[in-house]
C-alpha cells in the first residue's frame, strides 16, 4: 500500500453517531480501534456511520463496550503480530463480559479469513474491506449464537453514498476516500489481495463530501487512494483503460487531475492534499493542476521503493530508476517548491550491496523531504513470496534500513534549515505534542511547524517566521494571519 503508514492509533466513535441513530432499537456500545494506513482510518469512519444507523452508540472505554472492532492492517508481519497481541489482551474483557462481541475487520481479516475464527477462538466476527454494510447483520448473527464472516470482495463497492462519522477528529483536517483497491500487483504487496480490484468513486459524491466538510468548518481534505493517479470515472464500475473507453465515455470521463480541479473550485477556502501517487502513472496534467490552484498543497508522496532498476523490475513496479528521476525532474520543473516524500523497502529479495547503494544514491539525488522506510517483510500469497527468495539476512536488512534512515534524517535536517529566517504559511491543526502553550501546524509541503499560540485558533491560516529547524519540525513565531 502506498499510503504512508500511520502509527497505531486508537479511534473512538464520535458522540455524533448517537444522534445519527434513527432506528435505535438498542443502546449497545461500540468501540473501534484502527491500525495501519490512512485508508483504514477513513474506513473506520464509514464503519461508524453504518453502525450508527443501526443504533450503536459510542464509547471511548473498551471495558464499557458491547462490540469491539479492530480495523486491521496486513502489510507487514509485525502489523499482524501487534494485532494478535491485542486480541490476546482482549480475552480479559471477554472473561469479564460474556456477551462481548469482538470483530476483526480490514486487511488482516481478508487475508486470514476463517482461519481467524479458528486460530483466535475469541473472534466472533470477521469482515473484509468490502463487506462493512453487512456488519450489523453479522453482529445479529452472533447474537443468535453463531460466529459470522463475510470476506467477499466487490468490483463496485465504494461506500460513496455514506456519510462518514468523523472519528477522533481535530475538526480541521479530514480524509476523503476517492477510490478503493489496487490493480498494480507490486510483487511484495498484499493489498491487491486484501482490498481487491481498483474502483473509483463517483466524483459528485466526493465533491459533495468536501463541501459538507467545508460547511462543518473543516479546513483541509486529503483525497485518499492506493494509486490516485489511476483514478478514472466514466459513469461507474471497475476501472477501465482510458483507451478502451467508448468516445462518449472518454468525453465524459473524469481523471485525477479533473477531480483535483473540481475539488479546488468547489472548496476554495480549503486546502487539498492527496495520497498516494505512483511514479508509473503520475502525469504533468496533475502537476499543472496543482500549480494552477493555490489551495492544492505543493506536496507529493511518490514512493520509489528502490533505486535500482533490476530490483524495481522484480518488484513489478513497472518503471526504472531513470523513469523515476524523470518524474522528479518533471515535478520540480513545474513546481520547484514542491515537497516530495517517499517509501523505501530495504533488503528486498536478492538485493545486492550495490543495488542497496543505488537506493541511497537515488534518495540523495531526489532530496526527499521525508520518507517512510521499511525492512522487507514477506507476505504469504504475494508474487514475491511465490516466486522469489527472501534471502537477505535479517541483520543485513536491519543495517541497510539503518543506513537509509540515517541518510533521510541527515537530508531532512539539512533541507529544513532552508526555512530558517523565512515566513511560511501554515494551517493550525492541534496543540503541539510538547506543550499546550504551542500550536502544531503544517506548511504547504506537509512539514510540521510549532509556534506559541498567542491569539491564534485551531483552523486558522497563520504566517510563521521560522527561527530554528530540526529533522522533523520547524519552530517559529506567528507574524500575522495568512490567506489561502
Ligand atoms: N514489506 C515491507 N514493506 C512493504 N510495503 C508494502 N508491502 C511491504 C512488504 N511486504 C511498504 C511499501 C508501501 C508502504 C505503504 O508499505 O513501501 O509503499
Ligand atoms: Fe501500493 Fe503497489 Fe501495494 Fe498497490 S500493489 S497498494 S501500488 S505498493
Amino acid at each position: 500500500m502506498q499510503i504512508g503508514e500511520a502509527a497505531h492509533q486508537i479511534v473512538f466513535l464520535h458522540p455524533m453517531s448517537q444522534t445519527q441513530a434513527p432506528t435505535s432499537v438498542s443502546s449497545r456500545k461500540l468501540y473501534i480501534e484502527s491500525y495501519g494506513c490512512a485508508m483504514n482510518f477513513s474506513d473506520s469512519e464509514i464503519i461508524a456511520s453504518i453502525m450508527g444507523e443501526h443504533g450503536f452508540t459510542s464509547t471511548q472505554d473498551e471495558l464499557d463496550a458491547d462490540v469491539i472492532f479492530l480495523n486491521t492492517c496486513a502489510i507487514r508481519d509485525n502489523a499482524e503480530q501487534r494485532i494478535r497481541e491485542r486480541l490476546k489482551h482482549l480475552r480479559m474483557n471477554k472473561k469479564r463480559n460474556n456477551d462481548l462481541i469482538i470483530g476483526v475487520l480490514g486487511c488482516m481479516a481478508e487475508r486470514l479469513k476463517d482461519k481467524l475464527l479458528e486460530e483466535e477462538k475469541l473472534v466472533d466476527v470477521v469482515a473484509g474491506p468490502d463487506s462493512y454494510r453487512e456488519l450489523p447483520k453479522l453482529v445479529a448473527e452472533v447474537d443468535e449464537g453463531g460466529r459470522a464472516i463475510n470476506v467477499l470482495l466487490s468490483r463496485e463497492e465504494t461506500y460513496g453514498d455514506l456519510n462518514p462519522v468523523r472519528l477522533n477528529t481535530n475538526g480541521v483536517t479530514a480524509f476523503i476516500s476517492i477510490m478503493r483497491g489496487c490493480d498494480n500487483m507490486c510483487s511484495f504487496c498484499v493489498v491487491p489481495f486484501t482490498r481487491g480490484r481498483e474502483r473509483s468513486r463517483d466524483p459528485q459524491s466526493i465533491v459533495k463530501e468536501a463541501v459538507q466538510l467545508a460547511e462543518q468548518g473543516y479546513k483541509e481534505i486529503t483525497l485518499l487512494g492506493q494509486n490516485v493517479d489511476s483514478y478514472l470515472w466514466f459513469g461507474g464500475g471497475a476501472k477501465k483503460d482510458f483507451k478502451k473507453l467508448t468516445e462518449e465515455e472518454q468525453a465524459s470521463s473524469v481523471d485525477f487531475a479533473d477531480l483535483l480541479e473540481l475539488c479546488a473550485l468547489a472548496v476554495p477556502g480549503m486546502r487539498i492534499r492527496y495520497s498516494t501517487s505512483h511514479p508509473r502513472d503520475i502525469t504533468p496534467k496533475v502537476i499543472h493542476t496543482m500549480a494552477k490552484y493555490k489551495n492544492i498543497c505543493n506536496y507529493i508522496h511518490l514512493p520509489a521503493q528502490s533505486g535500482n532498476t533490476r530490483v524495481l523490475d522484480i518488484m513489478s513496479r513497472n518503471y526504472s530508476r531513470e523513469w523515476y528521476m524523470d518524474k522528479i525532474e518533471m515535478i520540480r520543473g513545474i513546481l520547484p517548491d514542491c515537497g516530495i516524500s517517499c517509501d523505501i523497502i530495504a533488503g528486498f529479495c536478492t538485493e545486492t550491496e550495490e543495488e542497496h547503494q543505488d537506493t541511497l544514491s537515488l534518495m540523495e539525488w531526489s532530496q526527499f523531504d521525508f520518507s517512510y522506510m521499511y525492512k522487507y517483510s514477506e507476505r504469504p500469497g504475494t508474487p514475491a513470496a511465490k516466486k522469489l527468495v527472501d534471502d537477505v539476512p535479517e541483520e543485513v536488512k536491519g543495517r541497510r534500513l539503518k543506513e537509509i534512515i540515517d541518510l533521510q534524517n541527515r537530508m531532512s535536517t539539512e533541507k529544513n534549515q532552508r526555512y530558517v529566517g523565512q515566513i511560511v504559511d501554515v494551517l493550525v491543526e492541534a496543540d503541539s505534542k510538547r506543550s499546550d502553550q504551542d500550536w502544531m501546524a503544517r506548511n504547504d509541503q506537509n512539514i510540521v511547524v510549532v509556534f506559541p499560540k498567542e491569539q491564534y485558533k485551531k483552523g486558522d491560516f497563520v504566517q510563521v517566521k521560522i527561527e530554528r529547524a530540526s529533522t522533523s519540525t520547524l519552530v517559529g513565531v506567528a507574524v500575522g494571519y495568512a490567506s489561502l
